[in-house]
C-alpha cells in the first residue's frame, strides 16, 4: 500500500527560481520538469518527487549521470565552441562587413577567452542548431556538455559565455548551480549531454543544486 501523499511546505529553493524566472532557464517551451512537476504534485496517491532519495522520476528525466566527486575534474580546461556560420540576424546572414553572426560571436568569446586561465575556444561550422542561431557549446572531458544557443552576436552574449563556461571550468561535473548562472544565459539552454567516459551515477540533481 502506497504512503499518502504528503504536500510539501514549501518548494525548495531550487525550484522555487527555476519555476518563478520569467526566462525560464530550463527552456519555457519545451521544458518536461513543469509538467512533470505539476502532475506529482496533483496525484494524490504519488509522493513528492522532490526532496528524498526516491525522488528520482523528475531529476532523471534532465539527468547527468556524473559525480562531483571525480579527482582532477577542475584542473581540465573548458572548451567553447562557437558555430562562426550561424546567421546574423532573423532575416540576414551576414553583417555589412560581410561577416556572419557566428562569426562575430566567436571573435568576441576569442578576445575575451584570451585572458580568461582555463578555457579554450573553437570555431566550429554549424552545429546543426541553424534556427536557434548563434549557436555555442560548453564542455571539457568528462563533463556535462551545454549547448547554448539564441544569442545575439555581440560582445554581452560572448561575455555571459565566458562567464558560464570559467563556472563550468570549476564544477567537477560541469553542472552549475542554478543560483550561479550568469543572466545572460537564462533561457538559452538548447541540450545537455551526460559526458560518456563517466559511469552512470545516483540520481542526479536538476541544475539548482
Ligand atoms: S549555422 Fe550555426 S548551427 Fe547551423
Amino acid at each position: 500500500m502506497r504512503p499518502a501523499f504528503q504536500q510539501p511546505a514549501a518548494l525548495p529553493p531550487d525550484w522555487v527560481d527555476i519555476l518563478a524566472d520569467p526566462l525560464c532557464p530550463l527552456d519555457r517551451v519545451r521544458c518536461s520538469l513543469r509538467p512533470a512537476y505539476a502532475r506529482a504534485m496533483s496525484a494524490s496517491n504519488e509522493k513528492s518527487p522532490l526532496p528524498g532519495p526516491k525522488a528520482t522520476n523528475v531529476r532523471r528525466r534532465v539527468g547527468s549521470g556524473n559525480s562531483d566527486k571525480l579527482p582532477g575534474k577542475t584542473a581540465m580546461k573548458t572548451t567553447i565552441i562557437v558555430c562562426d556560420t550561424c546567421d546574423f540576424s532573423e532575416t540576414e546572414k551576414f553583417d555589412a562587413a560581410g561577416q556572419t553572426g557566428g562569426e562575430i560571436l566567436a571573435g568576441h568569446v576569442e578576445n575575451l577567452a584570451s585572458r580568461v586561465p582555463g578555457l579554450a575556444v573553437r570555431r566550429q561550422s554549424c552545429l546543426m542548431g541553424c534556427e536557434r542561431h548563434c549557436n555555442t557549446v560548453v564542455a571539457a572531458p568528462g563533463k556535462l556538455t551545454y549547448v547554448i544557443g539564441r544569442f545575439e552576436p555581440c560582445a554581452e552574449s560572448a561575455q555571459a559565455v565566458i562567464d558560464y563556461a570559467c563556472l563550468h571550468r570549476d564544477s567537477g561535473t560541469g553542472q552549475v548551480p542554478y543560483k550561479q548562472w550568469p543572466h545572460g544565459v537564462k533561457g538559452h539552454f538548447i541540450a545537455r549531454i551526460p559526458a560518456l567516459d563517466t559511469a552512470p551515477g545516483p540520481a542526479p540533481k536538476i541544475d539548482g543544486d
